[in-house]
């Protein structure tokens, strides 16, 4: 990762040999001057990561040097803060307008200090990224998560092109900006090459999230699971580094397979099950998928990140591929029994999908982030049978909660996983921040779907 180097003005020198000791302390590259003309000069040649400006200053204060900073193109979009003994509130209304980005009063607090810098620092990553991007190619747009990412999209100007071959997507998923102008809708499969490569060519930016998904899906189909789960994504890597344009891939808490090591952090070893359970055609698809994105990153120099998904829920999510929260609110709403499969006592982590499309999103930006693996979900469990219980509370329900054996609803031969949680210090540390979302949050935005929605429940 490369150090940011922050450039800091003060004519006081006692104080600037303090505050570069800490900067350096906290692994920043520092340039410090007590002239505001010798630090024009250097941030002109050399734009800084961040610039650091006393207000007064002898000879050039530090308005004029934010002045000239802001005029000069290759300093124009460098953070800066502005510190000043007193910052009376005609002061910071004058330090933000005059295009300082924060304020900070002298003596500081260290900590908030070095806080304040990072976050800076974080934003101006992620809007260089994005300033640059126009066009916007999402493979499984159509989809439950791709279609929350559209709309988020849109909603942020981007130009968006969906390629979808519709085996699990829908229509109606994007009915309501199906007439947008900066919507483009393919319908086609990601293996077709020709399609593809001619979608990639006219982006800068590939989210990619078309799969064959959903465990009832893919213990049907594994031979679907494996073709398109593997050969769209080598596609996909393809012509994107043949552009070298960013992919954020999208993988799943499935790699983890069976294994105990709860939480699960993204370095540990993966317990799949063997070729004769089905069920494992995925997990093996999409890890494999996984070390060609990595692979195209350290080989080929591809920008890309994998997102590793822990059960993402929300609105527009449907039940026919085994998703348990719509089947568990279509039985509550309909009046029929909630049919728990198992125990009941096995544990999952339920992700709100927009927290999941935001930070998705923030990732596309994110140089630091490329050719790594992240974990992304929420690390609060609850057990299925509770799940039951909460939806069956929430939606104020007569129906029982039932017990039945996976295999009345996914043939013999399955095999389940107890627990699986998601340990999040990797994601905090790339990004600064986890989903926050709670449950019952997500449990109401599904209940006001549905009830706004009835038709929906026919299809779930
Ligand atoms: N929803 C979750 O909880 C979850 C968890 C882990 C990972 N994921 C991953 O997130 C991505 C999106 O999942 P989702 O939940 O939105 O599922 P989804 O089924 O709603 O979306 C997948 C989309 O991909 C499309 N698609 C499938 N094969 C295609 C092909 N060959 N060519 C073009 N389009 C194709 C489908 O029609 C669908 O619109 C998937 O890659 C999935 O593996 C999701």
């Amino acid at each position: 990762m490369e150090i940011p180097t922050i450039l800091i003005v003060d004519d006081e020198p006692d104080l600037l040999k303090l505050v570069t000791a800490r900067l350096e302390g906290s692994g920043f590259k520092v340039r410090a001057f007590t002239s505001g003309q010798e630090a024009l000069h250097c941030a002109f040649e050399d734009a800084p990561g961040l610039v650091i400006l006393d207000i007064l200053m002898p000879g050039m204060d530090g308005y004029e040097v934010l002045q000239k900073l802001r005029s000069n193109k290759n300093t124009v979009d460098v953070p800066i803060i502005m510190l000043s003994a007193k910052f009376s509130q005609e002061e910071k209304t004058r330090a933000l307008d005059s295009g300082a980005d924060d304020y900070i009063t002298k003596p500081y607090e260290p900590k908030e200090f070095i806080s304040r810098i990072n976050a800076l620092l974080r934003r101006s990553d992620r809007q260089k990224d994005v300033k640059s991007v126009k066009n916007v190619l999402i493979t499984g747009g159509a989809g439950f998560i791709g279609s929350h990412l559209t709309r988020a999209l849109l909603a942020k100007n981007y130009n968006v092109f969906i390629l979808d071959d519709f085996s699990t997507g829908r229509e109606e998923n994007i009915q309501d900006v199906k007439d947008n102008p900066n919507l483009h809708l393919i319908r086609g499969s990601i293996t077709d090459e020709a399609i593809l490569s001619k979608l990639v060519e006219q982006c800068d930016l590939i989210y990619h999230l078309a799969a064959t998904v959903g465990v009832k899906n893919v213990v049907e189909k594994p031979l679907d699971t494996i073709i398109y789960d593997t050969l769209g994504t080598v596609l996909v890597l393809k012509y994107a580094s043949g552009k070298g344009i960013k992919v954020v891939m999208t993988s799943t808490s499935e790699v983890y397979g069976k294994s105990v090591a709860i939480p699960f952090s993204e370095s540990t070893d993966l317990i799949i099950g063997p070729p004769d359970i089905n069920r494992w055609s995925y997990a093996c698809s999409k890890l494999l998928d996984e070390f060609l994105t990595v692979s195209y990153y350290r080989e080929r120099g591809l920008p890309a990140v994998v997102v590793r998904l822990f059960n993402v829920v929300g609105p527009g999510q449907m039940g026919r591929y085994g998703m348990v929260i719509p089947r568990f609110f279509k039985n509550a709403l309909t009046g029929k029994p909630i049919v728990v499969y198992g125990d009941g006592e096995q544990v999952r982590c339920f992700t709100d999908v927009d927290d999941v499309v935001e930070i998705l999103m923030e990732l596309s930006g994110l140089e630091k982030a490329n050719g790594e693996v992240i974990n992304l979900g929420s690390d609060r469990e609850i057990s299925i049978k509770d799940l039951a219980l909460k939806i069956k509370e929430i939606t104020k329900s007569a129906s029982p909660i039932v017990f039945e054996p996976y295999s009345n609803y996914y043939g013999h031969n399955f095999q389940d996983i107890r627990k699986r949680v998601p340990n999040l210090t990797k994601l905090k540390k790339i990004l600064g921040r986890t989903p926050q979302t709670g449950l019952d949050v997500i449990l109401e935005k599904v209940k006001d779907y549905f009830v706004s929605h009835p038709q929906e429940l026919e299809d779930v």
